[in-house]
């Protein structure tokens, strides 16, 4: 039998290349050796969210195009939504439960967020009692299946090591071993930079999304900063200086040395000018992206297939998540 995995993800919207080359490639990778689940985690958009509802909808089924479209196989892959669960918001408040108010506290994660938000406007500048919960929630998530394995990018890590904190406070207060402590599994890529070269996020307006189509993606890469020094044609570059550029051709391109020299080659003997040597960095991204975008657009013409999948995978969990909730229930000695 395959162990178990699961992961999820905000739905904030459409997804751009940082979550395509830190995240979901990985996820396609590990859907054949791993029982997966993928979860859309609407509770967790609420968490600062809530006075935003209004998108959420159309968010949900975006993130669930974006991962089918980039190779999530709802065949060998479970994808769900997290509110459709009753299980984890009854699991939730028990785990709340034997949480020390501390390890939220200090969650480096969360602190990040509650930072964000003071910054924001009077009105969504409360931090909720539910965003205090995020890492609870999300422990939540993962020990509902008491998954093995958590694929995440490495700002999810401090969240992971506060599961397994939570799983292991549960098995010494109960004197069980029921939950197992999960592992984070990271990709070995480095992080995509956003077209400016600062961290990519659709708030920063510095991603590429993966539905984005060609000309926006070409117009979008030919506004990426490149090697600065490098201010005429015939000025030879670096590509260790080339801080967007070459790391896209990097991440797109990794398997093949032979243009990945050609570039470096190009780029130090001044054989290229930035703009071409962009235009070419678009084809391939355009290139890889062709099937992609493909098939975004037309499971996006059938709706009724997107939803019949999502349904089949709540339907599923719920199934999943009700057994371990039982049992933790039973350990736990609660009224039956
Ligand atoms: N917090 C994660 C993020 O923002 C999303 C998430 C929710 C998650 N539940 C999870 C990730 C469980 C891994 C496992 O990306
Ligand atoms: Fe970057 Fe290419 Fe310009 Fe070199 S030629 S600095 S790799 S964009």
């Amino acid at each position: 039998m395959k162990q178990k995995l699961m992961s999820g993800m905000r739905p904030t919207g459409k997804l751009h290349l940082g979550h395509f080359i830190g995240v979901l490639s990985n996820w396609v990778k590990l859907q054949r050796e791993y029982d997966c689940f993928f979860c859309v985690a609407d509770l967790h958009a609420l968490t600062t969210k809530y006075d935003e509802t209004g998108s959420l909808r159309q968010n949900i089924k975006d993130v669930v195009l974006d991962w089918i479209s980039c190779g999530i196989d709802p065949n060998i892959s479970t994808i769900y939504v997290q509110s459709q669960i009753p299980q984890v918001c009854e699991l939730h408040v028990l785990l709340s439960m034997i949480t020390p108010q501390n390890w939220v506290e200090r969650d480096p994660t969360l602190k990040d967020m509650a930072k964000i938000l003071r910054n924001k406007s009077e009105k969504t500048s409360t931090i909720s009692y539910g965003l205090m919960g995020y890492p609870v929630l999300m422990t939540t998530d993962i020990l509902s299946f008491n998954a093995g394995y958590v694929p995440v990018g490495i700002d999810q890590v401090a969240h992971i090591e506060i599961t397994r904190d939570i799983a292991r406070r549960f098995n010494n207060i109960y004197n069980t071993q029921f939950f197992v402590e999960p592992k984070p599994l990271l990709t070995h890529m480095p992080m995509l930079p956003g077209i400016d070269g600062k961290k990519m996020g659709k708030s920063f307006n510095n991603d590429i999304k993966i539905s984005d189509d060609e000309k926006t993606t070409e117009d979008k890469i030919l506004k990426a900063v490149t090697d600065t020094n490098r201010v005429r044609k015939t000025n030879p570059g670096n590509v260790d200086n080339c801080e967007v550029a070459f790391k896209y051709y990097l991440a797109f391109a990794k398997d093949d040395e032979e243009l990945l020299n050609q570039v470096k080659c190009e780029c130090h003997n001044a054989k290229i000018g930035c703009r071409d040597c962009k235009k070419r960095l678009s084809n391939l991204i355009n290139e890889k992206f062709k099937p992609i975008r493909e098939k975004r657009l037309n499971l996006s013409l059938n709706q009724d297939d997107l939803k019949q999948i999502i349904d089949e995978g709540n339907k599923k969990v719920r199934i999943e998540n009700q057994k371990i909730l039982d049992n933790v229930k039973e350990i736990m000695q609660m009224y039956n």
